[in-house]
């Protein structure tokens, strides 16, 4: 039996999260809006007929930026959760855009021209992910491209932690996949070469006092790099973009 992933995704303090970054973007889905707009000139150029899926969109905080930064693009959220789904089709700001439910462990009969996982690939073990990634393919359009934004590692080090929080009491998943392991798996399923960038945030995110907060807080390197933590947890985040082989 599938696991799935935490409710802590659906409620509390989580859901405070999502709503600060309505207002003001995340750095990191403005580098995600930026590939996106990199890959719209450079692969669909002039089209007006784009469909881009957001899966795993959750209070679908990025469509609504994307909307406004490229309101041609046709819009679509998706989420293993009814609740996520029924919730973003109640917000009037969000109109237009089409929601529905996809558990992407499963395979869809839908067909986009872009995929976007953001935060995302972690739930997934790497039997899972074999699933996931042939399924992702499907859904995509030939020459259609898949963006990311991921903790992954450029080492041979496949790792999976669990985080037992008050958000997550019965757990959270995070599995830190190598870079080896996903454009292996791409490329099984007819991607090309992936381009793996680690995400080099460029602000400060700060340490809360309170030891039960456990957004990301950011330390710098004496290089003046900024690593990303979730508690006494180090986040290698990266952005990933490929494209399905014409
Ligand atoms: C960590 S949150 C990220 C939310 C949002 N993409 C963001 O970047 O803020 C992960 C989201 O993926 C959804 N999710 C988890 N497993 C999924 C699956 N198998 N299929 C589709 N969505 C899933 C969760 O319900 C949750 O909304």
């Amino acid at each position: 039996m599938q696991e799935l992933p935490t409710q802590g995704y659906l409620a509390g303090k989580y859901l405070d999260y999502q709503a600060r970054y309505r207002k003001e973007m995340r750095k990191s889905d403005g580098t995600l809006l930026t590939l996106v707009r990199e890959m719209l000139e450079q692969y669909f150029p002039g089209r007006t007929d784009i469909r881009l899926a957001d899966i795993g969109c959750s209070t679908g905080n990025f469509l609504f930026h994307l909307r406004q930064a490229e309101p041609q693009l046709r819009l679509y959220g998706r989420d293993i959760y009814p609740e996520a789904i029924a919730a973003c089709q109640a917000v009037p700001e969000l109109s237009g855009i089409d929601f529905g439910i996809w558990d992407v462990r499963e395979p869809s009969r839908e067909r986009f021209d872009i995929l976007v996982l953001n935060a995302l690939l972690h739930f997934f073990k790497e039997e899972e992910l074999c699933n996931v990634m042939a399924n992702l393919a499907d859904s995509l359009l030939p020459g259609g491209v898949l963006l990311a934004f991921a903790w992954l590692n450029p080492f041979e080090q496949e790792i999976h932690i669990r985080e037992f929080s008050a958000a997550h009491p019965n757990g959270a998943i995070l599995n830190i996949h190598s870079y080896a392991l996903i454009a292996r798996l791409l490329a099984k399923n007819g991607f090309e070469p992936p381009r793996f960038t680690p995400f080099q945030i460029p602000i400060d995110l700060p340490l809360s006092e309170d030891p039960g907060d456990l957004r990301t807080y950011t330390v710098q390197t004496l290089g003046g790099d900024r690593l990303h933590f979730r508690g006494a947890i180090f986040e290698p985040v990266c952005h990933v973009c490929v494209r399905k082989k014409p």
